[in-house]
């Protein structure tokens, strides 16, 4: 799920076995959405080059990419999902 903080950088919300992790929505490599992309487990493939990034650590797992993406702490309470953008 995307969602746009009024901040406006865009986060992407992927739910990993029931876990919440949140990333940053663009991809390092230069810039693709990453939301278009495929989730398998946790890892995310971005759909203009095919890189991919854990997103439980935002680490780089598969060129072209090799910096990781941005990982906000994440909070899940009384149905709310909370995401830090400031840690
Ligand atoms: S923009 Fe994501 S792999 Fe190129």
């Amino acid at each position: 799920m995307r969602v746009t903080p009024r901040r406006g950088e865009h986060v992407l919300l992927c739910n990993v076995g029931g876990s919440i992790y949140a990333v940053r929505d663009m991809c390092t490599h230069d810039g693709g959405i990453l939301g278009f992309g495929d989730l398998k487990e946790e890892v995310i493939e971005c759909p203009r080059h095919g890189a991919k990034f854990d997103v439980t650590t935002g680490k780089a797992v598969a060129p072209p990419a090799t910096a990781p993406i941005r990982t906000y702490p994440v909070r899940v309470q009384d149905g709310q999902i909370e995401v830090d953008l400031d840690a």
